[in-house]
């Protein structure tokens, strides 16, 4: 139950994500200046005749960098050809890569920040100047040659774009970042899936299912299906407020939208540590989850909701965050 509002990735998303993902801009709800801007620099290039310029995508997870991406090379009316960084064993195999798209393709690179120094190397030659060197043969006789590249796009997503490296950043010249959406936009993204996969909600309960969903679709989209689950057994044809809580409620999502790791992490640092400072390491080491999972996926969303703020000496609970667990706060401070 617990994954239910990881914004993660898994396997069993894989053809229910696919069924219902957005395939234009017009379908792509909400981040309104991204796609604004989007919609001048995608036109701009079919004016001119040219690719589009390289585009980084960044955000948290499940906000749709990938969705994006697809729809970009769908405007474009181009390739796409996806690759995971990680996905790379040896240099060629990046380098087969390129070699084999054709002028105006998309390449989108996922998790761009995992790509290897060497990895790396070869992508900036081939966005500054499309073209790539390789060596031909062994020591003292080794030569380098140069090979050009077709023009192409490269779109690179990111959940971390703190960890990139400032030559790979600079030679993109579209920076987009997603963010949280609003609960509007949610309750739009809601509408939208429930009539892809034939759910009848109601107004009401629509907007406390866009309410709980951490602002992310891809948690919006798992929750709806659950309660698919629920309505199916049942047998019934609209649902309403009510039936949507008693879903909710056993899904053990709170009305903020969030799950047992994340009450975890506020509990900790009130109860254990008195509110903070607490570092990144002793926290992951008290809740027992690593210090990736809780940098990328819940950290971002508790300092959103304003539940917890990050200090230069670490992690500390708000206010708020005493109020939703309902918790005294035991001020001994002198200030
Ligand atoms: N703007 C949107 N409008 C409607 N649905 C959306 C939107 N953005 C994302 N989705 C839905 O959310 C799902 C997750 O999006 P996507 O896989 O693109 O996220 P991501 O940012 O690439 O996540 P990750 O960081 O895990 O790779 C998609 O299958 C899509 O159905
Ligand atoms: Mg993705």
């Amino acid at each position: 139950m617990g994954d239910i509002l990881s914004p993660r990735k898994y396997r069993d998303d894989e053809g229910y994500e696919d069924s219902i993902r957005p395939r234009s801009l017009d379908e792509f709800i909400g981040q309104d200046k991204v796609k604004k801007n989007l919609e001048v620099f995608i036109g701009s290039s079919k004016k001119r005749l040219e690719p589009l310029d390289h585009v980084l995508i960044s955000g948290p997870p499940g906000l749709g960098k990938t969705t994006l991406a697809r729809i970009i090379a769908n405007e474009l009316n181009s390739n796409f050809v996806y690759t995971v960084s990680n996905a790379f064993q040896k240099v060629g195999d990046l380098v087969a890569i390129l070699t084999n798209l054709s002028k105006g393709d998309v390449l989108f690179i996922d998790e761009i920040h995992r790509l290897k120094p060497s990895f790396e190397e070869v992508l900036y030659s081939a966005m500054e100047d499309f073209s790539v060197s390789i060596m031909i043969g062994e020591g003292p006789g080794a030569k380098s040659i140069k090979i050009s590249l077709p023009k192409f796009t490269l779109i690179g997503a990111t959940t971390r774009v703190g960890l990139l490296t400032s030559p790979l950043i600079s030679r993109f010249g579209i920076i987009l970042r997603l963010d949280y959406y609003s609960d509007e936009d949610m309750v739009m993204i809601c509408e939208r899936t429930c009539k892809i996969i034939g759910l009848n909600i109601s107004r009401e309960g629509m907007i406390e299912v866009a309410k709980r969903s951490r602002g992310t679709p891809r948690i919006l989209n798992r929750i709806l299906r659950r309660i698919r689950d629920f309505v199916v057994v049942e047998g019934l044809d609209k649902v309403d407020l009510d039936f949507i809580k008693g879903v909710l409620s056993r899904l053990e999502i709170d009305e903020e939208g969030l799950d047992e790791v994340d009450r975890k992490i506020l509990s900790t640092i009130i109860e254990k540590y008195q509110g903070g400072p607490i570092g990144l390491k002793t926290l992951s080491a008290s809740i027992g989850e690593e210090e990736e999972t809780i940098e990328d996926v819940y950290e971002p969303f508790l300092i959103q909701k304003g539940f917890i703020k990050r200090t230069p000496r670490g992690r500390v609970a708000t206010e708020l965050a005493y109020k939703h667990l309902a918790i005294k706060k035991n001020d001994n401070s002198l200030f």
